[in-house]
């Protein structure tokens, strides 16, 4: 099973509605599935969330639900003191509503809470709104991974968040 390590739903209220975030769900995967593959050339698979949600014990997932709908998720590994962060996805039909930055902070506060001295994640080069999404969060280019991605070999930026000092 995976560790959520005690995390319980949260409800926030946000412009467009109410929003619950909450630990991702083996029976959330069929909707999770459909925004993956709208949202990467390279998708995770089922079987790649079941492996997190089932086996991986260092896993932890999150979904946003509105309107019983899956509309983002995340997945992080915690290992030791060190929370990165795999997966951060908002439905499209979703996007520029804050939700992005409400399961990215939700993660942040979750690092907190278990005494992770540093997040880190890679990001597309090319990613615009991801890398300004971090970078509003007080994530820093600390490395560049070259060719990273398949299937074109595009370079990966990774980011990282100090959290002793963090600004969020
Ligand atoms: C990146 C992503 C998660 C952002 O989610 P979102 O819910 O639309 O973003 P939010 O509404 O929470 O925006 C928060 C901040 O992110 C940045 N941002 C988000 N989308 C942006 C865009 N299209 N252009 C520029 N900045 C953007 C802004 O700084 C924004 O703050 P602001 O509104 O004060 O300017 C979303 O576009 C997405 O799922 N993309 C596809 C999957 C992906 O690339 N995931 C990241 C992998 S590392």
């Amino acid at each position: 099973m995976s560790t959520f390590l005690g995390f319980a739903s949260k409800n926030v209220v946000l412009e467009f509605g109410e929003v619950m975030i909450r630990p991702m769900r083996h029976e959330d995967l069929a909707q999770i599935i459909r925004i993956e593959e709208m949202n990467f050339p390279m998708p995770w698979s089922v079987k790649a969330f079941e492996y997190e949600l089932e086996q991986n014990k260092n896993s932890v997932a999150f979904v946003a639900e509105s309107n019983s709908r899956v509309i983002a998720y995340s997945v992080a590994h915690i290992i030791i003191d060190e929370m990165h962060l795999l997966n951060l996805s908002v439905d499209r039909n979703f996007r520029r509503r804050r939700i992005g930055e409400l399961i990215l902070t939700i993660n942040i506060d979750h690092a907190r809470q278990y005494d992770c001295s540093i997040i880190t994640l890679e990001v597309r080069k090319s990613n615009l709104a991801a890398i300004m999404l971090y970078q509003k969060h007080g994530f820093r280019q600390t490395g560049l991974r070259r060719g990273y991605y398949e299937p074109y070999g595009e370079d990966a930026l990774l980011l990282s968040l100090g959290l002793a000092n963090a600004a969020c």
